[in-house]
C-alpha cells in the first residue's frame, strides 16, 4: 500500500504522524512511504532521518494525490478538504461531533475515515487516546511545579521540600491515566501526594501500584473540602466517558486554597471539575482567581511535541500496519477496535455516537462492508 504522511497544518500543531522506526516498519513490511517535506520538523525530525528508512520526500499535493492510505495527527481543516479523495483512508484524530462541516467533507470526499479517538477495544479503553493522558498527567505536575514559583505568580514553593522543610502537597481529583501520571510525577519529586476517586477499585488499583505512598480517598466533597485547604498543586483529572467533567470544587471552595496555590485542570477539554477554570493557551495559560494560579491549557500535549510524537505513534503505528497489511475492509472485519474506529464509510456516517452528534441515522458498518 502507499501510506502518505502530510505535514500539519492546524495552526500550533507540531506533532507528525510517523516517526522514522515507523517508516522503517511499514517498508520492511513492502509498503511505500511518502513524507511531506518538513512534516517531521516541529518534532525535530529531519527528512534525511525519514529517506534514510526508505521513504520518500515529496510536496503536499504529491502526498495526497498518491497516498491510498493517509496519517495525520489531527483532523484536515478547510484547506485540505479538497485534496481527499474517493476510497482514499484517512486515519487520524478527528472529533467529529465538534465540526459538522469536516463530516460533510469527508461524505463527499467518499473515503474512509478512521478516528484515533473512538479506536476502542472490547473493554472500553481508548487505546489512541491513553498516550495523551500519559503526557498531559505527567506535564501537569511539572507545569504546576513551574508555577508555584514565586516568580510564575506561585506561592515560592518547591514541591520536593529540603532537609528541615517539609515537601509541598498535591492533590490529584481522579485517579484514571492522568491521574496516576500526575502522582507518579509528584512523587519523583518527592512531594506529599493525595489522590481522589469514586471508584474503589481504581484507588485500591493506586494503593498498590504506589506501595502505599501516595494517600488514596474517596472522591466525595468533605474530603474535596479538607484537601484543598492543604494542596499547594491541585490537579483536576476526572473523566466522565461521553460526557461534561462534573465540577467538584465550587468557587466558594478554590476561594478557602491557599494564596498563590495552583490548580493545572486537565480535564478542562470536557469543561473541568473547577468552577472557576477556563480554557486557556499554551501562549497565554494561566490566569488568577481568588489569589489561586488557574492553568487550563486545553491541549498540553503541543508543549512537548517531540515526546508526544513519539507516544502517539508507538499506539498507533500497530493499526496502522494493519490497515496498510490486510486492505481496510479485512483489517476492520479482523480488529473489533479498528472497526468501532470508523467514522465515515464512503459517504456514510457508520459510528453510533458522532451519528448522534450530527444529528444523523448511522449506517451499520457491516452493512457497507463487501
Ligand atoms: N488538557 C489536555 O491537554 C488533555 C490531554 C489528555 C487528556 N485530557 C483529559 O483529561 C481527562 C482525564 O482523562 P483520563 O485519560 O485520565 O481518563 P480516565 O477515564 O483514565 O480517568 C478518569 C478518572 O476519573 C474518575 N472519576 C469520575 N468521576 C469522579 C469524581 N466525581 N471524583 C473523582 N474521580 C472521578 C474515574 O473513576 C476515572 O478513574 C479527560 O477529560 C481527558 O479528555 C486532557
Amino acid at each position: 500500500m502507499i501510506i502518505g504522511v502530510p505535514r500539519e497544518i492546524k495552526p500550533g500543531e507540531q506533532r507528525v504522524a510517523l516517526t522514522p522506526a515507523g517508516v522503517r516498519a511499514l517498508v520492511e513490511a513492502t509498503h511505500r512511504v511518502i513524507v511531506e517535506r518538513g512534516a517531521g520538523a516541529g518534532s525535530s525530525i529531519r527528512d534525511e532521518e525519514y529517506t534514510r528508512e526508505g521513504a520518500t520526500a515529496a510536496s503536499v499535493d504529491e502526498v495526497w494525490a498518491q497516498a491510498e492510505l493517509i496519517l495525520k495527527v489531527k483532523e484536515p481543516i478547510a484547506e485540505e478538504y479538497p485534496r481527499m479523495r474517493p476510497g482514499q483512508i484517512l486515519f487520524t484524530y478527528l472529533h467529529l461531533a465538534a465540526v459538522p462541516e469536516l463530516a460533510r467533507a469527508l461524505q463527499t470526499a467518499d473515503g474512509i475515515a478512521i478516528a484515533y479517538e473512538t479506536v476502542q477495544r472490547p473493554d472500553g479503553s481508548l487505546p489512541l487516546l491513553a498516550p495523551m493522558s500519559e503526557v498531559a498527567g505527567r506535564l501537569a505536575v511539572q507545569e504546576g511545579a513551574f508555577y508555584l514559583a514565586k516568580a510564575h505568580g506561585g506561592r515560592g514553593i518547591l514541591l520536593a521540600g529540603v532537609p528541615g522543610v517539609p515537601p509541598g502537597n498535591v492533590a490529584v481529583l481522579g485517579g484514571g491515566t492522568v491521574g496516576v501520571n500526575a502522582a507518579r510525577i509528584a512523587l519523583g519529586l518527592g512531594a506529599d501526594v493525595s489522590i481522589l476517586d469514586i471508584n474503589l477499585d481504581r484507588l485500591r488499583a493506586v494503593d498498590d501500584l504506589f506501595h502505599g505512598r501516595v494517600i488514596t480517598l474517596m472522591s466525595n466533597s468533605f474530603n474535596i473540602d479538607q484537601v484543598l485547604r492543604r494542596a499547594d498543586l491541585l490537579v483536576g483529572a476526572v473523566l466522565v466517558a461521553g460526557a461534561r467533567a462534573p465540577v467538584l470544587v465550587t468557587k466558594e471552595m478554590v476561594a478557602t486554597m491557599k494564596e498563590g496555590s495552583v490548580i493545572v485542570d486537565v480535564a478542562v477539554d470536557q469543561g473541568g471539575s473547577i468552577e472557576t477554570i477556563r480554557p486557556t493557551t499554551l501562549l497565554d495559560p494561566i490566569y488568577v482567581v481568588s489569589g489561586v494560579v488557574h492553568y487550563g491549557v486545553a491541549n498540553m500535549p503541543a508543549l512537548v511535541p517531540r515526546t508526544s510524537t513519539f507516544a502517539l505513534t508507538n499506539a498507533t503505528l500497530p493499526y496502522a500496519l494493519e490497515l496498510a497489511g490486510r486492505g481496510v475492509q479485512a483489517a476492520v472485519r479482523r480488529n473489533p477496535a479498528l472497526a468501532r474506529g470508523v467514522n465515515v464509510w464512503r459517504g456514510r456516517i457508520v459510528h453510533p455516537a458522532v451519528a448522534h452528534a450530527l444529528g444523523e441515522k448511522a449506517t451499520a458498518l457491516e452493512a457497507v462492508l463487501d
